[in-house]
């Protein structure tokens, strides 16, 4: 599973820990770790995926003795990245506290517990930090304004990661995430497809939908690359509607888009208020030598084929080398 390099000084080895095994991110970069460990550039000592179970992000001093754990067991530097989160936005409306404790507590257990070992912490925040009123894509230092509880748990998750490790900490914000793993908007629409003649869908809220495997590239490449620390906007480029999105999977998948109706997000309530813009500017990213993720029209081709069976030719995977009737909106696949 993992490749040391042979006679590298232990100055160049690093070992990777993800959190949230199980979750949509989480399952991507476990796949890339694992298919491309044996010729990662930045020399890895050896990787794990920890799960809810083996690591609870609420229990402090469980997140400190794993961390302490894992950086004995390290034989050089340790970068841990968090894929673990609450992401059920509607469901924070009514239960902020213990969105809270994993968001924004559980991830200062985290960052406390790296800045005692003097580990590297990749953090993977949201474009909901953002109140939603602008019309130009949001660069990382714009002013934030959450909505939504669910937001407002996840900036103060992104104060922690700033605050208590200032120089190992990195907030990689992401955008309207779908992949193999888990349930999310495409899988819907794709189901939906066969089985409703027309899909409503909220053609009033603007974003960028991001492939969890191209962002799992763009965190190998993040990781390798070793930018200073601070905030990162990661998305696939372009941007478009929930309604564009829909379109864009029927197309996909040979049945006319005209089936997908637009509506809009007033004659659709839900309990969490969504940002009607929320388009992340990857400016910065790229201004730090990171691969710019592919546009987001060309990822959801090749998601969708994936999660069809489709086995994708090495240079259209996302690699450390490859560069990386019913009314819907967000709430299928929350923030
Ligand atoms: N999904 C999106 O549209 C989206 C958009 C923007 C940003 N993001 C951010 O991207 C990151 C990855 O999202 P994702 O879609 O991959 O999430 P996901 O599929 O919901 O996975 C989250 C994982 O975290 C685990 N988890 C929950 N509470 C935990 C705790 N207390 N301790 C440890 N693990 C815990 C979950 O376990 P259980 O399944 O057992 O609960 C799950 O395995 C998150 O930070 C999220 O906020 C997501």
């Amino acid at each position: 599973m993992v490749a040391a390099a042979q006679g590298k000084g232990t100055a160049d080895l690093m070992r990777i820990v993800v959190t949230g095994a199980g979750g949509q991110l989480a399952t991507d970069l476990s796949l890339l770790l694992t298919r491309d460990a044996g010729a990662a550039p930045a020399t890895l000592s050896g990787w794990q995926q920890l799960s809810i179970d083996e690591l609870d992000l609420t229990d402090a001093a469980a997140v400190r003795a794993v961390v302490l754990d894992q950086a004995r067991a390290a034989g050089g530097d340790l970068v841990v990245v968090n894929a673990a989160a609450w992401t059920d936005v509607d469901g924070a409306e009514s239960r902020e506290d213990e969105a809270y404790a994993v968001n924004a507590a559980g991830v200062a257990h985290l960052a406390a517990a790296c800045a005692t070992v003097q580990a590297r912490l990749v953090h993977v925040s949201t474009d909901y930090v953002f109140p939603g009123d602008g019309h130009a894509p949001y660069e990382p230092d714009d002013a934030t304004g959450p909505r939504s509880a669910y937001g407002r748990t996840k900036l103060a998750g992104e104060q922690a990661v700033r605050a208590l490790l200032p120089a190992g900490g990195y907030v990689v914000r992401t955008a309207w995430l779908y992949g193999a793993a888990g349930n999310n908007f495409v899988k819907t629409m794709a189901r939906l497809e066969g089985e409703r003649e027309t899909v409503d869908v909220v053609d009033d809220q603007h974003g960028s939908p991001t492939w969890s495997a191209d962002l799992a590239a763009g965190l190998a490449d993040l990781v390798a690359t070793r930018p200073k620390p601070g905030v990162y906007h990661a998305a696939n480029a372009g941007s478009t509607t929930w309604y564009g999105l829909a379109r864009a999977v029927f197309e996909e998948l040979g049945a006319d888009p005209h089936r997908v109706r637009p509506t809009t997000t007033d004659a659709f309530p839900r309990p969490a208020p969504r940002p009607a813009y929320s388009v992340l500017s990857t400016r910065s990213w790229q201004a730090a030598g990171l691969r710019p993720l592919r546009p987001w029209r060309e990822a959801l081709r090749l998601a969708l084929a994936q999660m069809r069976g489709h086995v994708p030719a090495m240079a259209e995977l996302p690699g450390m080398h490859a560069g990386a009737g019913t009314a819907r909106g967000p709430a299928d696949r929350p923030g």
